[in-house]
């Protein structure tokens, strides 16, 4: 599993964060919806942009956010996933927060391959964290100001020219 991913090819084209988040938003809207989630959007306006794979950070988003919908099965109104784009000390920021009850404690010194869920494979964290790697980026886990998990991903900055 580890090899497989680590030897895939990611491209290091110019690419915008939000193009990417908003697609992954987009991919999971009927879900969304299904669930009653609201989607609480910050610095999305403009595009911050990086070098790196856009389809493979979709997939690492599309992750985050299916976790975070997930987070909030069976959680009580209102139900919040938070995403937000900036520019921080570690380069541009990408973090998805959710009103969940947070991630459970042990999951983080788990990781990766671990899993709470009965139906799940804990392959989406790992993902993520082989994206971030092949980034040359940060993945960090915190708690959200929605009160549930929040998970943070920092890229180095496009250099232009
Ligand atoms: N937003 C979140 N809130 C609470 N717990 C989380 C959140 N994201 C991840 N976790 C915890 O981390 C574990 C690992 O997540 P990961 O995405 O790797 O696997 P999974 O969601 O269980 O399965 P899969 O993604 O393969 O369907 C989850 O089972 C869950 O316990
Ligand atoms: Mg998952």
């Amino acid at each position: 599993m580890r090899s497989l991913l680590r030897n895939v090819h990611t491209e290091a084209r110019p690419l915008d964060l939000v193009t990417v988040a908003e697609s992954a938003l987009l991919y999971l809207r009927p879900r969304l919806e299904a669930g009653g989630v609201e989607v609480l959007r910050e610095g999305l306006e403009q595009p911050a942009w990086i070098a790196g794979d856009a389809d493979q950070l979709q997939v690492a988003v599309s992750n985050l956010v299916r976790n975070a919908l997930e987070a909030l099965r069976g959680s009580a109104d209102p139900r919040r996933v938070a995403v937000a784009i900036g520019r921080g000390p570690q380069g541009v920021e990408l973090r998805i927060g959710d009103s969940g009850a947070g991630i459970p404690e042990g999951v983080i010194a788990g990781l990766p391959l671990i899993t709470t869920k009965p139906d799940g494979s804990g392959i989406g964290l790992f993902v993520v964290r082989t994206t971030v790697d092949n980034h040359g980026g940060v993945l960090q886990f915190g708690t959200s100001p929605l009160g549930g998990a929040e998970v943070r991903l920092a890229f180095p900055p496009l250099q232009t020219p």
